[in-house]
């Protein structure tokens, strides 16, 4: 315990000597900047770092935010995002679509999925038959607009909100499952302004496409085994050895991002 406590003093000791050995470029530097704070209501020389924000307090919530971005956990437990963020997809980044119709690439608005297991849930055919799933690349930079919290999740307590005020200018609560016209809408938007993909959280990270072929070309199409979850009935248990595996994959899948973009 001594030691421990002896340490303690040695690292502060350490520590202090390290920041004094800091030289600032001008010699009244600390005072200046202290200085040019005195137009706000509180002066640094008298912040109290012990005292709770006030109760409407925002800064904090912005600065969480940011430091949460793409990360799943902190988007599900504060699962109303407020950040509208911009970004690029990157040449080369592989995505990943459960296509419905057999191998066709979609000639309007859709989804594609950040990990295969994601998007395979999507892919539906009949046993005979399998299902269609494709694998992109990103052939240009892709500029998208991410709206954080739990984005895709169409619940009516605020999810939508910032893509409902890119949409339609305000909040639609009544449209809050109305992910067609959503999407219509907010690629409508995209379209004109440069921007070819949103996006969400779901169970894993998504991307809604407004143009399929103006920013990725097509890998592969697979011809797999149709996945037989009944997501319509979460009680129902998947009723094949295969489909219970493929039901942990997703979930496995998601853990990945938990604390990490
Ligand atoms: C926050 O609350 C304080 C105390 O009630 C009030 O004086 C201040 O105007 C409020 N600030 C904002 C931005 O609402
Ligand atoms: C999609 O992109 C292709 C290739 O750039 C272009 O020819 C087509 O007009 C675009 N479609 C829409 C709806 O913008
Ligand atoms: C889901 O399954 C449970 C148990 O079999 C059943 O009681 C319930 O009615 C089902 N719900 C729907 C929406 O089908």
């Amino acid at each position: 315990m001594r030691s421990v406590r002896k340490a303690a003093v040695w690292l502060f000791l350490a520590v202090e000597r390290v920041l004094t050995a800091q030289i600032p470029l001008l010699p009244h530097y600390h005072e200046e900047s202290l200085d040019s704070y005195s137009h706000f209501e509180r002066n640094p020389r008298q912040w109290d770092l012990d005292e709770p924000h006030a109760v409407n307090a925002t800064a904090n919530l912005v600065f969480e935010t940011v430091n949460s971005l793409l990360q799943h956990w902190a988007n599900t437990r504060y699962r109303i995002g407020h950040t509208i963020v911009p970004g690029i997809v990157p040449v080369g980044t592989i995505l990943y679509h459960g296509a419905l119709s057999g191998p066709h690439i979609p000639t309007t608005p859709d989804w594609v999925a950040m990990e295969p297991e994601h998007s395979m849930v999507f892919c539906s055919g009949s046993v005979e038959t399998g299902c269609w799933h494709v694998t992109f690349a990103v052939t240009r930079p892709m500029k998208v607009l991410y709206f954080d919290g739990s984005s895709a999740a169409n619940i009516p307590e605020g999810t939508m909100d910032t893509q409902d005020l890119v949409a339609w200018s305000e909040m639609r609560p009544e449209w809050v499952d109305n992910e067609e016209q959503r999407i219509q809408d907010l690629c409508k938007w995209g379209l004109k302004n440069g921007v070819n993909g949103l996006v969400r959280m779901e169970v894993n990270f998504e991307i809604m496409i407004c143009n399929f072929t103006s920013h990725m070309e097509v890998v592969s199409f697979s011809n797999l085994d149709s996945p037989r979850l009944k997501i319509d009935n979460i009680t129902d248990l998947p009723d094949d050895p295969n489909t219970a595996h493929h039901a942990f994959e997703i979930m496995h899948s998601t853990s990945w991002r938990e604390n990490y973009p």
